[in-house]
């Protein structure tokens, strides 16, 4: 016997099998959401230039992308919209046969399975982008709660099986519940956009749904990035308010953030792995700088590690692909 005692840790990693054996976090493709971007007018598969991989469907064009989700497995898309018109208030957000509206009720009419998460937000319904009414450059809250709790109602009658609100006014969970409760749809979970941080990380997804501020920023209503125990005061608002999921957004630079809301609540955690984060990946992937799959696979692993029940993320077609095909 050696006098040095050290513990032998390779004793577990020294074969395929013995590392399956004792892995801890396994993606699975319940785990993913996969958000999909439906635009108003005929004809059209419009990759986002800052997104590759990433398309604008025309609801006639739906069919295809929605068969290939099928296909791979996947549960669960959230859904945006891009109107063809916008306005001072959003009306488009909250109208009933709105672009949301419209592929929510073709989606469930041909995919009756699919679970259909409707983002609840203004951005990109008003013509100044922000995510609620304005007066003069102030993003005005109780007003916009009225606006959002419409668009959840309507994106319920068009067949949503989930809401998620994006859009940080504070109270509006409460108000949307009681919104949903009122009109017979007590039945339809929220999955709260609970902790939302101000990130430039959000930069990508803007192009795709349209929705940059047209003045400012959104640091009036989306938190500080510095900031951790104001996400807990988020989370605890939304949770007594009536909340169904907690999402946490970015994820990729925010896991001690996952980790201090798994800790804290009893809900089920969903991380957004957000635009930005895909189109870093993209881009050095693309150039040949890092390996794309294995890249993937390590972020979204460490996002459910650090307690993510859920991810959000637009790999979500690749990973149910690699890992349905993985020789792990
Ligand atoms: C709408 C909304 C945004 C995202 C999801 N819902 C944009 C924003 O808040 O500016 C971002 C998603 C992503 O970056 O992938 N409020």
């Amino acid at each position: 016997m050696n006098e040095l005692q050290f513990k032998r840790h390779r004793r577990l990693r020294q074969s395929a099998n013995m590392r399956a054996l004792v892995r801890e976090t396994i993606l699975n493709v319940n785990d993913f959401i996969y958000p999909i971007f439906a635009v108003e007018g005929e004809n059209i598969k419009q990759e986002v230039s800052s997104m590759p991989g990433v398309y604008q469907f025309s609801l006639d064009r739906l069919q295809e992308e929605m068969d290939e989700v099928v296909s791979l497995g996947i549960k669960s898309v959230l859904l945006f919209g891009i109107p063809d018109h916008k306005d001072a208030v959003g009306t488009e957000a909250y109208h009933s046969h709105g672009i949301v509206q419209e592929a929510t009720r073709f989606i469930k009419q041909h995919y009756p399975d699919v679970l259909v998460v409707a983002d609840t937000c203004l951005c990109e319904y008003t013509d100044h982008g922000h995510c609620g009414v304005i007066e003069g450059e102030k993003v005005l809250n109780d007003a916009s709660l009225d606006l959002l709790v419409k668009t959840a109602v309507s994106q319920a009658e068009a067949g949503a099986d989930i809401i998620a609100p994006s859009n940080m006014m504070d109270g509006f969970v409460v108000a949307i519940r009681k919104g949903l409760d009122e009109a017979g749809f007590e039945d339809v979970p929220i999955m709260s956009y609970a902790v939302k941080y101000a990130s430039a990380f959000y930069g990508p997804f803007r192009d795709a749904a349209d929705s940059a501020p047209q003045f400012g920023d959104r640091k009036s209503y989306q938190m500080d990035p510095a900031n951790r125990l104001e996400a807990l005061r988020e989370a605890e608002s939304d949770v007594e308010e009536g909340a169904d999921f907690l999402i946490v957004k970015p994820t990729l630079s925010y896991l001690d953030i996952v980790r201090d809301v798994r800790n804290e609540f009893r809900l089920p955690v969903v991380g957004y792995n957000v635009s930005g984060e895909y189109s870093l990946v993209k881009a050095a992937a693309l150039n040949g700088w890092v390996d794309e799959k294995t890249i993937v696979l390590e972020m979204l692993t460490s996002m459910k590690r650090a307690g993510c029940d859920l991810i959000i993320t637009y790999f979500a077609k690749d990973v149910a692909r690699w890992i349905s095909n993985s020789d792990k």
